[in-house]
């Protein structure tokens, strides 16, 4: 990557965003005939009423792909001109190489360095944040952060506390300097590794290598203690959006939407709730994608644009939580 004087730009902004689903729908009704559940239960505990699931086999790449070309469209950039791409995943194509070189392939964005990194359902705030310090210390001058999740490659369809929770999906934003006063305010990351036993998949790494021929296939699928993370998740998501908002230097009456990662209805209730948002500001969306991890937040930002929810000038909150544990946060000016 080569340098470049970004010095003037005031902030990173988004360019262009974009996202993709699979077209597949899982209801709550489908899911009524695997599992010892109901519509009314999820409904109730979680919000969730569907989800996009991919074909098994369907690639994390895939999905990025279309994400990516969406939001170089709207940035009117073209893959030549990226010079860092950035995908957040605990869902990629292959244990290596990442699926960040997978996407420079196929998009033809050959001057561009391409790395993963891991944050679960935090990742894709924690890419915007890496994104924003590569363009501000002059590294980069187009850098595409991607959030993806294939989730339902890790889920356990006959574990009923987790199978109900989750989707697959993608959100890609392309950053850059920005001209005027638009853009990333602020970002602000945390995480707790103490805490790592509440919410993981162990097989497949160096602990549990899928060379043992004598692992179960539940080491490959997501474990996680749904009580337990739903109280850290209400505290830490109340602390950090707090802390994004003032690192911005305005007040959470200021803000114009807040976009909370989509895992639980009564986690983003409480969020907003510490925030004392109304309820016209919160925007939701769970009941048609479940919890789709590092991309729900792109998912939603792309969506709330779309229905005339963001305009130039909204100061909006992002807010996420997740395995590790890890939780982020920003404000955006669009
Ligand atoms: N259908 C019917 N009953 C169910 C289901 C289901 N799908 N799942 C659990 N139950 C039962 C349990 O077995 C239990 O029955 P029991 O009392 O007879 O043992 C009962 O419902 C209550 O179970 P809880 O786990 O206490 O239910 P809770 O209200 O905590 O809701 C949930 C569970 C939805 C998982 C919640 O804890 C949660 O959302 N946690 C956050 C987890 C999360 O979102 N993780 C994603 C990654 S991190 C993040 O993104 C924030």
């Amino acid at each position: 990557m080569k340098m470049m004087n970004n010095k003037n730009a005031p902030f990173t902004c988004i360019a262009g965003i974009g996202s993709a689903v699979p077209e597949k729908i899982l209801t709550n009704f489908d899911l009524e005939r695997m599992v010892d559940t109901s519509d009314e239960w999820i409904t109730e505990r979680t919000g969730i009423k569907e989800r996009h699931i991919v074909e098994p086999g369907t690639p994390a790449s895939s999905l990025s792909i279309q994400a990516s070309r969406k939001a170089m469209e709207k940035a009117g950039i073209s893959a030549s001109d990226l010079d860092l791409i950035i995908v957040s995943t605990v869902s990629g194509d292959m244990k290596f190489p990442s699926t960040a070189v997978f996407v420079q392939a196929e998009l033809g964005a050959f001057n561009a360095a391409a790395f993963d990194i891991s944050a679960a359902c935090s990742g894709f705030i924690y890419g915007l944040q890496l994104g924003d310090l590569y363009i501000r210390t002059g590294q980069a001058h187009h850098v595409l952060v991607i959030g993806v999740e294939i989730m339902t490659s890790m889920v356990n369809w006959k574990d009923r506390k987790t199978c109900v929770l989750f989707g697959d999906g993608a959100g890609a934003a392309v950053l850059t300097p920005s001209t005027n006063s638009a853009g990333l305010l602020s970002t602000y990351i945390g995480s707790d590794g103490r805490l790592n036993h509440l919410l993981y998949c162990p097989g497949g790494g160096s602990l549990y290598p899928a060379t043992n021929g004598s692992l179960r296939p539940e080491m490959f699928t997501l474990h996680m203690a749904g009580n337990e993370v739903f109280k850290h998740a209400v505290t830490k998501m109340g602390d950090s959006a707090l802390k994004a908002v003032e690192l911005a230097g305005i007040q959470p009456e200021d803000l114009d939407l807040m976009i909370s990662h989509q895992a639980n209805i009564r986690i983003i209730d409480a969020t907003a709730k510490r925030l004392k948002m109304p309820k016209e500001k919160v925007y939701i969306n769970i009941q048609n994608y479940g919890n789709t991890s590092a991309a729900s937040i792109p998912i939603a930002i792309v969506e709330a644009m779309e229905k005339g929810l963001i305009k130039e000038g909204s100061d909006v909150l992002c807010v996420t939580f997740g395995a590790g544990f890890t939780w982020a946060s920003c404000v955006i000016r669009f």
